[in-house]
């Protein structure tokens, strides 16, 4: 008999001729989000799912679907898995890492350039009819070429986002839990910051970090003070990486210039404080939304989920101390 897969998302018709070679799957394709409860329910009798990082998986979740025993996340971030928990139930956990660096860090250039340049406060003028001719101080920002460049989080997607803007010939600081090899550092021209003298002395600031407990609101009311009243801050990493209500605060008091967010503390919900301000621009979390790369997303999530029911080992496990429990 087959094995069980559930997708919990919508997918591309490709993943699921993929899966439906190995397993018995089941889909969303409608693609209406399952609450809690409708997860827990369809999981039921199911050996692996993929899911989004819109589904929480969490201690609760799991002790009401003891069938489940690989959780393989169409996203590089994980951080909506417990994967402690899962760890402790023999869960398998993977992740898609590497297949979205280039779209993340080419969106990066896209929300930090619309933000500079208040594009999205200007094209919502022209569309309300306000728009009376160009004139020199209208709409005026922040230049991207020859900024200084604080990059906050230097894994493999802040290296890229560093190595795109060159032709901007920024200055680039960055600053990570472990300062890069020199080779590395020389080859993007980029020189290693305390977080502090990155917010101190950037223009822009493009956070980029993983989620975890320690790098919860990683930018509140200090750090946003500690920036420039011209600064720009990009989150491209996580809602809750920074607090939102202080940043509200910041910009209406005009304390930083603006912010580009693709990411909101307890998304899908936004701060209603953002809606009102011009100075900041929103994205709803699509900085990997190109095709070929969600398509890739989920084909590496579904190659994740065969090797972990029928191999063992995934590729991008992300706790390999659970075979270790069931060798
Ligand atoms: C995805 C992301 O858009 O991969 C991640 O961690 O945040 C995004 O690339 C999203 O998670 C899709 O599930």
């Amino acid at each position: 008999m087959k094995k069980k897969v559930l997708v919990t998302r919508a997918v591309f018709d490709e993943t699921l001729a993929y899966l439906a070679e190995h397993f018995d799957v089941t889909s969303n394709q409608a693609d209406v989000k399952y609450s809690p409860v409708e997860l827990a329910a369809k999981l039921q009798g199911m050996d692996a799912t993929l899911v989004s990082s819109s589904d929480r998986v969490d201690e609760a979740l799991l002790a009401r679907c003891p069938s489940v025993k690989a959780m393989c996340s169409a996203s590089v971030g994980y951080n909506h898995i417990d994967v402690a928990a899962c760890t402790r139930r023999g869960v398998i956990v993977t992740n898609t890492p590497g297949v979205l660096t280039n779209s993340v860090a080419d969106f990066a250039v896209c929300l930090t350039l619309a933000t500079c340049r208040r594009l999205t406060e200007g094209e919502a003028m022209l569309r309300r009819g306000e728009w009376e001719g160009t004139h020199l101080k209208q709409l005026l920002g922040v230049d991207l070429h020859h900024a200084t460049v604080g990059i906050c989080g230097f894994g493999r997607i802040g290296q890229v986002i560093a190595q795109r803007l060159q032709g901007f010939e920024p200055k680039i600081l960055y600053s990570s839990r472990n300062r890069v090899a020199p080779e590395v550092e020389r080859g993007l021209k980029a020189t290693y910051a305390s977080k502090d003298d990155l917010l101190r002395q950037s223009d822009i600031v493009i956070l980029i970090l993983p989620y975890s407990q320690e790098t919860h609101h990683y930018i509140g009311a200090r750090e946003l003070g500690l920036m420039k009243p011209t600064g720009v801050l990009i989150n491209m990493a996580r809602g809750g990486i920074v607090d939102d209500t202080a940043l509200v605060e910041a910009l209406k008091a005009r304390r930083i210039f603006a912010a580009g967010l693709d990411v909101y503390e307890n998304e899908p919900k936004v701060n209603p404080g953002l809606f009102g301000l011009t100075n900041v621009v929103l994205s709803p979390h699509i900085a990997s939304a190109s095709e070929p790369t969600r398509q890739g997303m989920a084909m590496t999530a579904a190659k994740n989920c065969v090797a972990a029911l029928t191999m063992g080992r995934p590729p991008n496990i992300v706790n390999p101390e659970v075979l270790k429990q069931s060798a």
